[in-house]
C-alpha cells in the first residue's frame, strides 16, 4: 500500500508499507513508513531526497538496531523518526499514520519541533497545512552538491537546545586568562595553512572563534579571517579585540536560513553550505565541535564544514576523543584565582561520551564580586569517524597529533584534509 495522505503549503506526505517501494517521483515528500529503521531502510529511504522519513521502531532491538537508520539519515542531514512499534503495527502505513507515536528522532528531525511523545499524523498533517516552518523538500543524495539541511525559523538559537555557553563574565576569563592554547597552536596553524598552499590574503574561516584569540594571530600571518561563534559574548569581545577581522554569532549544525549575513557581505559564494561563507581555509581550537549536543551533531556540522572549503582548501581542526577523558576522570576539580577574578570547573562524566563542567566563575566588578554558573557539556568524537566523515564529503582528511610540533594534552587530537579539486 502507497498513498499521500496529506498535501499542503508545507509539502505532502506519503505513507508506504514498505520502505522500498519509493520511487523517484516521491522526492521531495515525506513519507511515513511500515518498515523497520534498520540500516538496510535507510539505505533505501537514501535513494530518494526526501523532506523527512518516518519508521516503525521495531522494538528497537540488540545495538538499537531497529533505529539505525535514523543515524545515517541524519549523517546526510534529513530530518528521521520512529514510531514506537507498541503504537502502531510493523509494516502497516495506515496505522502509523492513525495511531503511531514517535519514540525517537534524529537532531535534525527534533530541530525541526519533532518530539517523543507526539501522535505523528496529527503532527504532521498540521504542519504540511502551514508554510510558516514547512518541512522543505531538500535536494540531497549521490552527487548532489551539498547534503540535506533542514529549514527552521530563522533564529540562531534554534541550533542548540542547551543554556548558552560563554556568557559575558566567562566569555571574558577566558579571553583574558585561557589563551595558552592558541599560544601553544598559532604559529603550527599558520604555517600548516602556508605549506598546503594557502596564500596571504585567502579566506580563513575560524570556526567557534570564541574571543579572536587565533583570529588576531591569522590576521597578524596576512590571512583574511571571518570568524564564528555560538556565543554573542564571545563575538563582542573578539570584534572588539581583532577590529581587522569580522565576526558573526553562528552556531553549528548551521541551520538553512541562518547565519547568511557574511555570505551576503561577500557576494555569491563558489562553495558555502547552509549559511557558512565560502572558505579557502577552515580552522577550529578548542575542541569546538565537541560542545555540539550529540554524535550525530557533530556529523553533519562536520559535513558541512567539509562543504564550505573551496577546491584546494584546507580544514585544520581539534577534536577531544574518548583518550582526553579517561586521562582525566581522576582530576576532579580545577580552580585558577586571580586579584579581579576565580574560576572553579568540577568535572563529571554522566554518559560514556560525555565530559562535563560546571563552571562557578567570580569576577570583581566595582569592588563587587559577582557570580556566574554554567553548565558545560561536551560530547567525545572518534578521530577516524571524522576522517571517514570528511572524505565522504570530498575532503581527503588525516588525523595528528598535533598541527605542527607543539605537543597537546592526550587524546586531543587535530584533524586535517585538503578538499578535493572538483571534476572537470
Ligand atoms: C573552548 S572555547 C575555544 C574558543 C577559541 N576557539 C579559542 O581557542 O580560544 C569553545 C568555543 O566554542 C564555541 N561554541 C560552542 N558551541 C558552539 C557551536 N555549536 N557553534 C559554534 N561555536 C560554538 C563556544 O562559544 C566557545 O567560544
Amino acid at each position: 500500500m502507497k498513498r499521500e495522505v496529506a498535501r499542503g503549503s508545507g509539502g505532502r506526505v506519503i505513507i508506504v508499507d514498505s520502505i522500498t517501494q519509493l520511487a523517484p517521483d516521491d522526492a521531495g515528500a515525506i513519507v511515513v513508513c511500515g518498515s523497520h529503521g534498520g540500516t538496510s531502510a535507510g539505505s533505501f529511504a537514501l535513494e530518494v531526497p526526501l523532506a523527512a522519513v518516518f519508521f516503525n521502531d521495531a522494538g528497537v532491538g540488540k545495538d538499537r538496531a531497529g533505529i539505525a537508520a535514523l543515524a545515517m539519515l541524519q549523517a546526510r542531514g534529513v530530518p528521521a523518526g520512529a514510531v514506537a512499534h507498541t503504537s502502531a503495527r510493523i509494516g502497516d502505513a495506515q496505522d502509523a499514520w492513525d495511531n503511531g507515536v514517535v519514540s525517537h528522532v534524529n537532531a535534525a528531525a527534533r530541530a525541526l519541533g519533532f518530539a517523543p511523545g507526539a501522535r505523528l499524523g496529527a503532527v504532521l498533517a498540521e504542519r504540511v497545512a502551514r508554510s510558516r516552518d514547512c518541512v522543505a523538500p531538500q535536494a540531497h543524495g549521490p552527487g548532489a552538491a551539498t547534503p540535506a539541511t533542514p529549514a527552521v525559523p530563522k533564529s540562531p538559537a534554534a541550533s542548540t537546545s542547551q543554556d548558552p555557553y560563554y556568557l559575558p563574565d566567562l566569555a571574558w576569563i577566558h579571553h583574558v586568562g585561557y589563551g595558552h592554547h592558541v599560544e601553544r597552536v598559532h604559529s603550527a596553524i599558520a604555517d600548516l595553512l602556508r605549506n598546503a598552499g594557502v596564500a596571504t590574503g585567502a579566506r580563513v574561516l575560524d570556526v567557534g572563534c570564541g574571543s579572536g584569540l587565533l583570529a588576531r594571530e591569522l590576521v597578524a600571518a596576512g590571512f583574511e579571517v571571518h570568524g564564528i561563534d555560538a556565543s554573542p559574548a564571545m563575538i563582542d569581545l573578539a570584534r572588539e579585540s581583532v577590529p581587522t577581522a569580522t565576526f558573526e554569532v553562528l552556531a553549528l549544525p548551521v541551520r538553512a536560513g541562518v547565519g547568511l549575513e557574511a555570505d551576503r557581505a561577500r557576494g555569491p559564494a563558489t562553495a558555502g553550505e547552509a549559511g557558512l561563507p565560502a572558505a579557502d581555509a577552515i580552522v577550529s581550537t578548542g575542541h569546538v565541535l565537541n560542545y555540539l549536543d550529540s554524535r550525530e551533531e557533530i556529523a553533519v556540522a562536520l559535513a558541512q564544514l567539509a562543504r564550505a572549503l573551496c577546491p584546494g582548501g584546507v580544514i585544520a581542526i581539534d577534536l577531544m576523543t574518548e583518550a582526553y577523558c579517561r586521562t582525566r576522570d581522576t582530576v576532579p576539580v580545577h580552580a585558577k584565582v586571580e586579584d579581579d577574578w576565580a574560576i572553579v570547573t568540577r568535572f563529571s562524566r554522566p554518559a560514556p561520551v560525555r565530559y562535563d563542567r560546571d563552571i562557578t566563575v567570580f569576577r570583581r566588578i566595582d569592588n563587587q564580586w559577582r557570580r556566574s554558573d554554567e553548565h558545560h557539556r561536551n560530547v567525545t568524537f572518534d578521530a577516524d569517524e571524522a576522517v571517514r566523515i570528511l572524505r565522504e564529503n570530498g575532503v581527503e582528511a588525516e588525523v595528528r597529533a598535533s598541527f605542527g610540533s607543539e605537543s597537546l594534552p592526550a587524546g586531543l587530537v587535530v584533524v586535517t584534509g585538503t578538499r578535493r579539486a572538483e571534476r572537470a
